[in-house]
C-alpha cells in the first residue's frame, strides 16, 4: 500500500502527503489554479527557496514511507527533497517483470535506492552507484528497512562516467541498466556532469557494458526540453536495434490535476 499521495497543485506549488505529514513544495510546472481549497490549510510544513522549511506542526527528523513496494527513510533536506522521487515509482513497476533472478542490473544516479530495491526484490544482483557518499549511506539504511541488508547489492560511490569507463575496461557486463541523470551534477571527485554535453557519451558507455542479450535500458530525466522524443532519439543512436517506448513521468492525484514530472524512454530487445 502506498503512503504517498499528490493531494493538489497550482499557483507554482504542490501539496503532497508523505505518510502522516502533508507538505507544500514549489512546483514550477503547476501554473494552473489549485482544484481544492481547505486541504492546503492542513499542511504540516511548507518549503520555499528563500526561507527553506516553515513548520506548522512538529515533524520528526526522520520517518518512514512505503511507496511503490519499497520502504524509505524520509527526512526534510535543505534542498526541499525528502529521500524519494515519487514519480519514478511507475518505472520500477514496469521494470520488475523485466528483471530475472540472478541477472545483473546497474542503477546509475541511484539516489536513495528505489530502483535498487525493486530490482533486488526480484532476485537480481544490483550495482547501486551514486556520487554522493551521503546518499549511498542513506540508501544502505533503506536496504535495512527493506530487509535487503544481505541481498547481493554492490554499493559504489563514484562518478557515473568514470565508473562506466572502468567497467568497460574490466569487461564487467550488465543485463539491464536504469539511469535517472540530473540536469547538472558533480561526481565524487567534483567531476562536472552536464546533461546536454555528457548524455551521449554516457549512453554510449552504457551500451558498451551491456551483455550480448540485454533485457532493458530505462532512461529518465527531469530536464526541461528533454521530451520523450529527445530521449527516444538518444537511445536510438546509442543502443542496438530494439523496441523503444517513451512517455511522460507524472504525479497523479485522485481528486486534482496530474503534474508532468519529466520524461522516460524504455529500450527492450526485439
Ligand atoms: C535525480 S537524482 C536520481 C533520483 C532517483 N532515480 C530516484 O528516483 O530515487 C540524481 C542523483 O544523481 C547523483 N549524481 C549527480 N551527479 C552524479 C555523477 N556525476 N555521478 C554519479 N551520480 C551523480 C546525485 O547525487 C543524486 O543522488
Amino acid at each position: 500500500m502506498t503512503q504517498y499521495q499528490l493531494i493538489d497543485s497550482g499557483h507554482g506549488q504542490k501539496l503532497e502527503r508523505f505518510g502522516a505529514y502533508t507538505l507544500i513544495r514549489p512546483c514550477a510546472q503547476a501554473v494552473w489554479r489549485p482544484t481544492l481549497t481547505k486541504e492546503w490549510g492542513g499542511a504540516s510544513a511548507e518549503f520555499d527557496r528563500e526561507s527553506r522549511w516553515q513548520f506548522r506542526e512538529k515533524i520528526p527528523d526522520m520517518w518512514t514511507l512505503s511507496h511503490g513496494g519499497v520502504q524509505f527513510r524520509l527526512s526534510l533536506t535543505e534542498f526541499g527533497h525528502l529521500g524519494v522521487f515519487p514519480e519514478h515509482a511507475d518505472l520500477w513497476e514496469t521494470m520488475r517483470p523485466l528483471v530475472i533472478p540472478q541477472s545483473r542490473i546497474l542503477n546509475l544516479f541511484a539516489y536513495s535506492g528505489g530502483v535498487t530495491f525493486a530490482a533486488a526484490q526480484q532476485g537480481a544482483q544490483v550495482c547501486h552507484l551514486d556520487a554522493s557518499k551521503g546518499m549511498v549511506d542513506w540508501a544502505r539504511q533503506n536496504a535495512a528497512l527493506n530487509r535487503l541488508t544481505d541481498a547481493p547489492i554492490r554499493w559504489i560511490v563514484d562518478d557515473a562516467m568514470k565508473f562506466l569507463q572502468r567497467e568497460k575496461k574490466r569487461g564487467s557486463l550488465y543485463d539491464g541498466i536504469i539511469l535517472d541523470p540530473p540536469t547538472f551534477g558533480r561526481g565524487s571527485q567534483g567531476e562536472v556532469f552536464k546533461i546536454e554535453q555528457d548524455i551521449l557519451p554516457l549512453l554510449s558507455l552504457c551500451r558498451d557494458v551491456l551483455n550480448t542479450a540485454p533485457r532493458f535500458v530505462i532512461f529518465s530525466c527531469h530536464t526541461p526540453g528533454f521530451t520523450p522524443m529527445v530521449l527516444s532519439h538518444l537511445l536510438e543512436q546509442t543502443l542496438p536495434q530494439g523496441h523503444i517506448e517513451t512517455g511522460e513521468m507524472a504525479l497523479h492525484s485522485p481528486h486534482a490535476l496530474s503534474i508532468p514530472s519529466g520524461s522516460f524512454a524504455r529500450w527492450t530487445r526485439d
